[in-house]
């Protein structure tokens, strides 16, 4: 699909991937709304790229719902999806002071796997409604994994689930939206130089990236956004979940 004005929705649009997703898709010219709890961020990303910031919980159907319309007031209905939004949380099923806290795991699954659905679900409702463009195609949504959906370490039992969520949506949703030419794809990253990633001490970064076979570096925001723009240019990727990760595969530990 080409993107040149093109609606588009980036949730977690504040910051790290989504960030750079949305820079990169309002370069190529597209309508772009990020959607971001930090309504403040979102903001200041749009700003600078000349879209929409709006506060959205991703994991909230209300507020979805209200931030999916008044993005499609301002740039018509989006054809284009990238959840990025997203937490991670650390904890052993069973750690010293007894059993993980069971709201704490809900809650990682309601963000990462129901909120990307959430968003899924009302863009695609959007998209199906739009005439087709060139080649049949009405839309392309990219979710977030991650390589802890395939090699998730010992206390990201709920990331990691999440994660895998994600992974076993993708080939329903495409098969289910494939007749109304509606693309879905997810990408897995390794590790990737993020705020999230920034907030630890430089030589625990340089050592997750020296643990990258090649390139022995974290991944860069920009090179995940690349990724997004080859899935919506590609019609034939579709139903599939591409690593991102510079052929990491991470340990137990
Ligand atoms: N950075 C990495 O190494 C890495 C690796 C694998 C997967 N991922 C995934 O990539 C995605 C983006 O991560 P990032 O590294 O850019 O993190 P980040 O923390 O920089 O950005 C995540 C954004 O999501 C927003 N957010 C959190 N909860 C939300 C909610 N309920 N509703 C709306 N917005 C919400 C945050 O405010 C933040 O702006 C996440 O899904 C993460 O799990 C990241």
């Amino acid at each position: 699909m080409k993107v040149q004005g093109i609606a588009a929705i980036v949730t977690g649009g504040g910051s790290g991937l989504g960030a750079a997703t949305g820079r990169a898709l309002a370069a190529a010219g597209a309508k772009v709304a990020l959607l971001d709890l930090n309504e403040e961020a979102a903001r200041a990303v749009a700003q600078e790229t000349g879209g929409l910031g709006l506060a959205c919980d991703v994991a909230d159907a209300r507020s979805a719902e209200a931030a999916i319309a008044r993005a499609a007031a301002a740039h018509g209905p989006a054809r284009i999806l990238v959840n990025c939004a997203g937490i991670v949380s650390g904890a052993r099923i069973v750690g010293r002071s007894g059993p993980a806290d069971l709201d704490a795991f809900a809650k990682v699954i309601q963000v990462n796997l129901i909120g990307s659905f959430n968003l899924m679900r009302l863009v695609a409702a959007g998209a199906l409604g739009l005439d087709p463009l060139e080649g049949g195609e009405r839309g392309v949504v990219v979710s977030t994994a991650s390589v802890a959906a395939y090699e998730g370490q010992i206390g990201q039992a709920a990331y990691a689930s999440s994660k895998a969520g994600i992974v076993g949506l993708t080939l329903p949703a495409a098969r289910e939206f494939a007749p109304a030419g509606i693309r879905v794809c997810a990408i897995a990253p390794g590790l990737f130089e993020t705020p999230m990633m920034q907030g630890l001490p430089r030589e625990v970064q340089d050592s997750l990236g020296a643990a990258v076979p090649f390139p022995p570096r974290l991944g860069r925001p920009e090179e995940y956004a690349r990724l997004v723009l080859a899935i919506i240019d590609n019609p034939m990727l579709n139903g599939e979940v591409i690593r991102l990760d510079g052929a990491l595969r991470m340990q137990a530990r």
